[in-house]
């Protein structure tokens, strides 16, 4: 990889995974892609490449790589607050900036990696299977649907996407109420106050350390075949199991309130099935939930009072 550009480069993933390029790839020229609608150039604090605050949907900023090659794309910029019901925006934003991906891939010969979504499946059995997918809860999964199939439609141009499920993990502070739950029960916690969860915690999730979403980005770069993958740990841990977590990381013993939850889209039960991973990029995380929860609070979140610090290896 040499030339590279990142889009959502100052979002979470995104600015986890473009500071690591920059660490990996030195000799690389990497450019970062965003609007900043709903990141901070704080996230990328440190990062010495090209900035381009432009909008994918947007077709004017494609003019500035007319003379620049492009060997990679690495596609997260997404609305993403799920929260999100105005279709048109969520759709246009979404699959306009991505088409504006794939052509600019096809032209260049470049290979694209893009983000998906664990919300294309909606409420389906578990562990779910890339098959599975089709059936979103919001228009939000929707988009994201519509993204897989777009770049089926482009096969000359290598793709591969990935379905992340529930990522958590440094430098996700400026998502703000969409930031992962982990986030916020540490928050209400270290806050004083007893963190909040839908009644009675038995519901679970596949939550996945940001660490691992990014070392997985990378090893998809060298797929051999346009594929879409979950990333996920491939285990559910349940919301009361969560908080027993970050109160070992936390060395507290506070009790969970419950509530009732209001949404009635919310999907109770997500767990990758994490084989075609596995096989089609060599996907193999190395943390448990328990494990990035005591890595994230003790390591980022209980030193600055921020999640923003750099993404250590
Ligand atoms: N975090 C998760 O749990 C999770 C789960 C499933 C999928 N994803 C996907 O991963 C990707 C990254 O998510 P994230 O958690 O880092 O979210 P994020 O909101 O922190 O990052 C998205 C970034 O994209 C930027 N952006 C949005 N629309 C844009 C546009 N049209 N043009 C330019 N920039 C734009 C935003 O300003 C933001 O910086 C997204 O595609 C998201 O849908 C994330």
């Amino acid at each position: 990889m040499k030339n590279i550009l990142v889009t959502g480069a100052s979002g979470f993933i995104g600015s986890n995974l473009t500071l690591e390029l920059e660490s990996r790839y030195p000799g690389a020229r990497v450019f970062a892609l965003d609007d900043f609608r709903c990141s901070s150039y704080k996230n990328l604090l440190g990062f010495r490449g090209d900035v381009l605050a432009y909008d994918a949907a947007d077709r004017s900023w494609l003019r500035i790589f007319e003379h620049q090659p492009l060997d990679t794309i690495f596609h997260m910029a997404s609305i993403t607050d799920t929260t999100i019901l105005d279709e048109k925006k969520m759709m246009f934003d979404n699959v306009e900036g991505f088409r504006n991906i794939l052509d600019l891939a096809r032209s260049k010969k470049a290979a694209v990696v893009y983000a998906s979504s664990a919300a294309t499946y909606g409420s389906q059995d578990t562990p779910m299977k890339e098959s599975d997918a089709g059936r979103p809860n919001n228009v939000y999964g929707f988009s994201k649907w519509v993204l897989e199939g777009l770049a089926r439609n482009y096969g000359d141009v290598r793709n591969v996407g990935l379905r992340f499920f529930n990522v958590f993990g440094p430098r996700e502070t400026f998502k703000g109420h969409a930031a992962s739950m982990i986030y916020q029960l540490c928050l209400q916690i270290r806050a004083g106050k007893r963190p909040r969860i839908f009644k009675y915690g038995e519901q679970r999730r596949d939550f996945i350390y940001v660490k691992d979403v990014v070392e997985g980005v990378l090893q998809a770069r060298s797929a051999q075949e346009n594929t879409v993958v979950n990333i996920g740990t491939g285990q559910a841990t349940s919301f009361n199991e969560v908080i027993d977590a970050i109160n070992e990381a936390l060395g507290t013993k506070v009790e969970a309130e419950y509530f009732d939850n209001p949404y009635g889209f919310y999907q109770n039960f997500t767990q990758a099935d994490i084989r075609h991973a596995r096989e089609a990029i060599g996907f193999n995380p190395r943390y448990t939930t328990r494990e990035g929860i005591l890595d994230y609070v003790r390591n980022y979140l209980t030193k600055d009072g921020s999640s923003a610090p750099a993404l250590k290896a």
